[in-house]
């Protein structure tokens, strides 16, 4: 059985305003007041988990308990198969400190040849949503979408590793379409699709 949402304020754990917004906007249909744990105050932990669900549940708890209210954090990050599943939640990292992704998609690139992958190109995107209540119950789900890593890079649309993976069936990089093709089918539309089904009955 699954903790269903009740009330209206969610905190959501992250400091990233777009983050914020995309999450209210998923979430309208139930009447969800969202709140940013950086409009709170509230510090950002560290997130030293070893998988998308554990960093996510980091992030949910310590916004549930430093703000007393049901919280909602999302982790999410793309896992390349012939790297054992790097950068995976090392995604942002890979960038580096100027945040970089060409430097980031070169680098999977320049390990797919080093490591004689060959035609393995197979990789995906994660997104972990873990909703937590101030009583520590956590509910957490994982969406993933898989794909090819494209290589060269192709599309301007979107953000992060977009210009490098095309979704399983498709021609086009997730940074070739248009936002809301992209949210049809992406890992954090899948996450989203499971908490909702869970924990926001109609
Ligand atoms: P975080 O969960 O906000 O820390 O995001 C982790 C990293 O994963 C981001 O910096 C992006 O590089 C990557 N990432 C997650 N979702 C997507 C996506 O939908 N497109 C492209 N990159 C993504």
């Amino acid at each position: 059985m699954h903790r269903s949402f009740t009330g209206k304020k969610l905190v959501v754990a992250s400091h990233n305003q777009g983050k914020v917004r995309e999450i209210g906007e998923l979430l309208a249909d139930f009447g969800v007041e969202p709140i940013s744990a950086g409009e709170l105050g509230l510090p950002e932990p560290v997130e030293d988990g070893d998988t998308f669900i554990a960093n996510a549940k980091i992030k949910a708890l310590a916004a549930a308990e430093r703000s007393g209210e049901i919280s909602l954090s999302d982790d999410s990050g793309f896992a390349v198969e012939a790297l054992n599943g790097d950068p995976g939640i090392y995604s942002a990292r890979w960038a580096g400190p100027s945040k970089d992704f060409g430097i980031a998609m070169k680098t999977i690139q320049d390990k797919l040849e080093e490591a004689g992958a060959g035609d393995n190109r197979r990789a995906s995107f994660i997104c972990a949503l873990c909703l937590a209540w101030p009583d520590g119950h956590t509910e957490s789900f994982e969406g993933r979408v898989w794909g090819d890593f494209t290589w060269p890079a192709q599309g301007e649309k979107g953000f992060g590793y977009d210009p490098v993976f095309t979704p399983e069936g498709m021609d086009r990089t997730f940074a070739q379409m248009d936002p809301a093709e992209k949210h049809t089918i992406s890992h954090r539309a899948d996450a989203f699709r499971q908490l909702i089904d869970a924990c926001f009955p109609k």
